[in-house]
């Protein structure tokens, strides 16, 4: 299959994409068919460009529409549903799907009158086939893979990443390989990587080191990666900030606020607004909002100090594991999305994050610590004032609540726990004295 055209036609009105250098003071158009995902010119990562026709873009809402989730062949995936934004596949490759997307908008009216704001909203993206926002990417990741005529794809992961690209990999028969840092990604993450068949390699004791080695193996090998800086992830994702809008009737937040790691998925939300605003369907851009934790937090600072490089964070250190990176990839496209959004950042420990974990699942809502971030972080903006009183708002959760069943365990403090008890009538009851 190697060498057959890797493009498709778009869809009627939609929008064609080139891939080009992110750097826009380089701007070095690439080719698609050698799968690259950095600039050969500048070193920069790549991304999709899109080139629409507004007039037409106008009418893509009422297609959206017309594409019901979970019924018509199109609107089964909810991130294909989106297919007028996102890069053409060639007509003999049929998208890598597992029904991603269409995942729900929890409004907590509750909270959002604690924290003196308009309205506050749970966008759950670990509500996805494998329990995290990386899905949304890498069902078009993987079908370009597929388009590429690559047989083995591979990623460093803090283990989310390698639940969702061990299962896609599955589904097209690919052969998946996974390096994860040594002791640090939950075993239930792990687990899923290990059912979808994945050959797991543990490597050093940091997300960064392993990616670090991946990139270089990758050259070697011919592996075709799927971490955020392959440009079709981000194509996926940034699909959540339609979807979001969609529905909301089209009506923005002020602030959409998500966790950063490696600044992916920042990168994406920022694209997908830009796009949205080209289109003429976004009278007002929403605020992104990054929130990390503070052991591992060199974006906050680069952006709250003014400084314009990032300075790395060696030894990056947080229980929120699945956002304990030190040394993000994305992060020069995660600065222009601030920047083009008028952003803001925040920096949370992790008893913050442990608080706001609580604190959502008090209202029924359940995540991983690294997703529960974004309410901390939100808590810290409210009270700098960075957040104002009676803004709109709406938190990004990125990975389901079964990703880490032992930080639970850990954090069990003050909850209700499991009691033992005789197996008799008498003997229930008498084990549920004091809380009844
Ligand atoms: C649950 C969860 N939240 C947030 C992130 C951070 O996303 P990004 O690396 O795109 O910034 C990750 C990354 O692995 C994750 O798994």
């Amino acid at each position: 299959m190697t060498g057959a055209p890797t493009e498709g036609a778009p869809p009627e009105g939609g929008a064609s994409s080139r891939l080009r250098c992110s750097d826009p003071g380089c701007g070095t158009w690439l080719g698609r068919a050698e799968g690259v995902y950095s600039c050969p010119r500048c070193g920069q990562l790549a991304e999709l460009v899109l080139e629409m026709d507004p007039e037409a873009a106008r009418t893509w809402p009422a297609r959206w529409r017309e594409r019901v989730p979970g019924r018509d062949a199109a609107g089964r995936s909810g991130v294909w549903r989106f297919s007028e934004l996102l890069p053409p596949t060639p007509p003999r490759v049929t998208p890598v799907t597992l029904g991603e997307g269409g995942t729900p908008l929890v409004e907590l009216p509750q909270l959002a009158e604690e924290l003196q704001l308009g309205s506050l909203a749970v966008k759950h993206l670990g509500v996805n086939p494998t329990g995290s926002f990386k899905d949304l990417g890498m069902t078009v990741c993987v079908t370009e893979a597929r388009a590429l005529g690559r047989e083995v794809v591979a990623c460093a992961s803090t283990g989310n990443t390698s639940a969702s690209m061990a299962a896609y990999a599955a589904r097209a028969g690919l052969r998946a390989l996974v390096l994860v840092p040594e002791g640090q990604v939950s075993a239930a993450k792990l687990a899923q990587a290990l059912d979808f068949g994945a050959m797991v390699v543990q490597a050093g004791d940091t997300f960064d080191r392993a990616f670090t080695i991946l990139r270089q193996l990758a050259a070697r090998l011919n592996l075709y990666l799927v971490n955020s800086i392959n440009p079709f992830r981000l194509e996926g994702q940034k699909t959540a900030v339609v979807e979001l809008l969609e529905q909301l009737d089209w009506r923005p937040p002020d602030f959409l606020i998500l966790p950063g790691g490696n600044l992916g998925n920042v990168s994406a939300l920022g694209k997908g607004i830009g796009e949205l605003a080209e289109a003429g369907l976004l009278a007002e851009l929403p605020r992104l909002g990054v929130v990390q934790a503070e052991g591992a937090s060199p974006f906050h600072r680069m952006w709250s100090s003014g400084a314009e490089e990032l300075v790395p964070e060696d030894h990056p250190e947080t229980r929120a594991t699945a956002i304990r990176i030190g040394k993000p990839a994305n992060w020069p496209r995660a600065l222009r999305a601030l920047s083009r959004t008028r952003g803001v950042t925040a920096a949370v420990s992790d008893s913050e994050i442990e608080m706001a974990k609580r604190r959502l699942a008090e209202l029924g809502v359940g995540c991983e610590p690294a997703s529960a971030a974004s309410l901390a972080g939100l808590r810290r903006l409210r009270r700098t004032g960075e957040v104002p009183e009676g803004a709109r708002v709406v938190l990004v959760l990125t990975g389901h609540q079964l990703k880490d069943t032992a930080y639970v365990e850990e954090h069990l403090a003050g909850r209700p726990g499991i009691r033992r008890a005789e197996p008799s009538l008498e003997g229930v009851e008498r084990s549920l004295r004091g809380w009844l």
